[in-house]
């Protein structure tokens, strides 16, 4: 098991935010994370990534606890977090340059997949929010780890791109298998890309389900207009409707 979380909890001084949280990722699984707003996916991907600590609980990769370590994950915030002083590119190898040396090329074939060669001397503030993300990403996908934690990596973009984005995405992951755990607020992404998928309840926050995805890989978008798809669908949504209903 490449990473294990096992009963954290975490809250904000009154607010108690992560009752009891335990999930996994196995090496080179795809994994998403589906909830509630509020119910505090970025703070599990913060909790991962050593930003904050547990308040219980252990978090572990590869069977070390790395509470407070940052650094060991390849990371994309909801917010891209782009140095507003560095070119598109100098951001992307940001990484590299703090863990080892910069691969600009490397960086610049990426940018090319994702159809933003032309911004690569551009800075973070002539870009639209789609494209912010997408350098983001790059730079996660850049950072050599073994676990990918992307917080919504594709919620800025046009349905087209966000599509093509899915598919470049699931190429990748095909072809270098690193593991991945996902956020996401859309059933049909998290079921399109992932293996497995964790649902949350609100806050206080639990797991509530754990949905094994069913389909063979490769996938493509015919997938997404088969009775299965959207069998399985519908499910989840009556799940997450059912989350936020109680109480109302
Ligand atoms: N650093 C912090 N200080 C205080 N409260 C925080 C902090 N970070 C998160 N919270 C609170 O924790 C809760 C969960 O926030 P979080 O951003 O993790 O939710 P989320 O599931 O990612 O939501 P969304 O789907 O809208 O991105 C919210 O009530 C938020 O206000
Ligand atoms: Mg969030």
């Amino acid at each position: 098991m490449l990473l294990n979380i096992e009963h954290v909890k975490k809250s904000f001084a009154e607010t108690e935010v992560l009752r009891d949280i335990s999930l996994h990722v196995e090496e080179g699984e795809f994994v998403a994370l589906l909830g509630p707003s509020g119910s505090g996916k970025s703070t599990i991907f913060n909790l991962i990534g050593g930003i904050m600590e547990p308040d219980d609980g252990a978090i572990t990769l590869n069977h070390k606890v790395i509470h407070g370590k940052r650094g060991l994950i390849g990371y994309m915030p909801q917010q891209p977090s782009l140095f507003p002083w560095r070119t598109v590119l100098e951001n992307i190898v940001l990484v590299q340059e703090l863990t080892g040396k910069p691969n600009r090329q490397e960086a610049k074939e990426w940018l090319e997949k994702v159809g933003l060669q032309e911004f690569e001397n551009a800075y973070p503030i002539e870009l639209s929010g789609g494209m912010k993300q997408r350098v983001a990403f790059i730079r996660a996908m850049l950072s050599k780890q073994n676990l990918l934690c992307l917080d919504e990596p594709f919620s800025a973009l046009d349905e087209f791109t966000r599509i093509s984005m899915q598919k470049w995405l699931l190429s990748v992951w095909e072809t270098n298998r690193k593991s991945i755990l996902f956020v996401t607020h859309s059933i049909e992404e998290a079921l399109f890309l992932a293996d497995r998928i964790y649902i949350l309840t609100k806050r206080p926050t639990m797991v509530k389900e754990e949905v094994i995805v069913p389909f063979a890989r490769p996938r493509d978008e015919s997938l997404l207009n088969t009775e299965p798809f959207f069998h399985l669908k519908q499910k989840i949504f009556k799940q997450l409707k059912d989350e936020l209903d109680e109480g109302l």
